[in-house]
């Protein structure tokens, strides 16, 4: 059993769970800090959260390389259709799924999902994963929402949260969400990637670790963190 998280700049990262790579939102290509490439990237599973373009960039030729199914909403879902990747399993807010490595839940996220060509992308989500071992929330980008509260029942392991403020959760507001989901670990993402959502990382995770008593690791593009057990 092993949980582990590979941060690749932004608001992608690849989630190792016992070995099975889930892969979220492939942007690499014009993300700054990214420590690995559409074409050397690997992965077992790809998840996206919405359409933005920092989100589904290098989605469509990663998928046509990689062959492996892509967990999304039945919009994007539909526009990957349209470009040639059929392997896709569509999900929406409220519905889970098992698969393979857990049961994958799409949950509330506040926020857009309008795809880079215009496309509607349908609605934007986050993730929840319960496996036998481990339970990990992907926030995607969002507002704070009182919702998230209910995340407290889910004891989880991990909580990825966005801090960057400007077009997601701030700093204050992701602590105050950090307060509501009771996790015992947070990694703050989508922060510091251009001018207008930089953020001071290690004070958040700081501040988070003083309120809230849980772990906070502040990674940079190419850093790996595993869950202690
Ligand atoms: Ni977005
Ligand atoms: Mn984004």
């Amino acid at each position: 059993m092993s949980l582990s998280f590979h941060f690749h700049g932004h608001g992608t990262y690849t989630v190792n769970v016992d070995g099975v790579k889930l892969l979220i939102d492939p942007f690499f290509t014009n993300n700054p800090g990214a420590d690995v490439t559409g074409e050397n990237v690997e992965a077992d599973f790809i998840l996206v959260t919405h359409g933005h373009y920092d989100h589904v960039g290098d989605l469509v030729p990663v998928a046509r390389r990689l062959g492996v199914l892509v967990i999304c909403n039945v919009e994007i879902a539909g526009w990957l259709a349209r470009q040639g990747v059929e392997k896709t399993h569509a999900g929406h807010i409220g519905g889970g799924y098992r698969h393979p490595f857990g049961y994958l839940k799409f949950t509330m996220a506040h926020h857009g999902s309008g795809l880079p060509d215009g496309s509607y992308g349908g609605n934007p989500a986050g993730f929840l994963l319960r496996t036998d071992r481990y339970r990990v929330y992907l926030a995607g980008d969002t507002a704070l929402f009182s919702d998230m509260q209910f995340m407290a029942d889910e004891n989880l392991d991990l909580a990825v949260l966005p801090i960057g403020d400007n077009f997601t959760m701030g700093p204050d507001d992701a602590l105050r969400a950090a307060t509501w989901v009771k996790a015992r670990n947070y990694i703050p993402v989508h922060y510091s990637t251009w001018p207008p959502i930089v953020q001071d990382g290690p004070a958040w995770c700081r501040a988070v670790e003083a309120q809230t008593g849980a772990r906070a690791h502040c990674l940079k593009a190419g850093d790996v963190w595993t869950l202690q057990a």
